[in-house]
């Protein structure tokens, strides 16, 4: 599994890369038009910060998170420590091609920047498209290969988990996951959006 460079850690627990999270969660939360009554996963949640501005900005009934690096789920259960005590947050160290989750658990799950770490990406969304109920949705923000190349260049990545728009929109449809409008961009990101599991899809 690709481990983060020294300087993408530093990146990505910075107060800047917090500062974007914050506009990035309430654009997802705008996308998946979700009620507090929601189950929501945070897929590859890094530190927690994302897991505490979904609280804060709509503190859903249910709410897991996990992450492949034991030592960001260490810094995720000290920012959360307070949510932890009651059954309301479930925080793990969990691999994305194997979620720990049932069929079908999830209102909506949100990811940031994850997919393009897991060489067998494709699993990655196939297991999103598991854990959706029919009708959910999957809020994503991902760099593009032409990106990973590009800007990311100080950042080393392996190229077999990076991927271009289509091949992003082809592999959600194989995983019954179907995109609503064209792709977005976000300041980090330029394959963004929301896709919705198809009603009656069986994973
Ligand atoms: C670039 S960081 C993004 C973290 C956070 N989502 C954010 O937006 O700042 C990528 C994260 O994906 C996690 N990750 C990489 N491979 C993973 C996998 N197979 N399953 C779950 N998490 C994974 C890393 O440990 C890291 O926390």
């Amino acid at each position: 599994m690709a481990e983060m460079s020294a300087l993408e850690r530093w990146l990505v627990n910075s107060p800047f890369r917090a500062w974007l999270q914050r506009r990035e969660v309430r654009t997802f939360l705008r996308w998946a038009k979700l009620s507090p009554d929601a189950c929501v996963l945070d897929m590859g949640c890094g530190r927690g910060v994302s897991t505490s501005l979904i609280i804060e900005q709509l503190n859903p009934r249910c709410l897991s998170a996990f992450d492949f690096d034991p030592s960001m789920v260490d810094l995720a259960r000290r920012r959360l420590a307070r949510r932890l005590q009651d059954d309301s947050l479930d925080l793990r160290v969990a691999d994305a091609t194997e979620m720990p989750y049932e069929d079908g658990l999830f209102d909506a799950v949100f990811e940031s920047g994850v997919v393009h770490h897991v060489p067998d990406w494709k699993a990655a969304l196939r297991e999103v498209g598991r854990v959706l109920k029919p009708g959910g949705r999957f809020c994503f923000a991902e760099p593009s290969r032409k990106k990973v190349r590009g800007f990311y260049r100080i950042l080393p990545h392996a190229i077999e988990s990076t991927f271009d728009p289509e091949e992003w929109q082809a592999a959600l449809a194989e995983a019954g996951l179907r995109v609503e409008g064209p792709l977005r961009s976000m300041p980090l990101w330029d394959i963004c959006g929301v896709a919705t599991k198809n009603a009656g899809e069986r994973s």
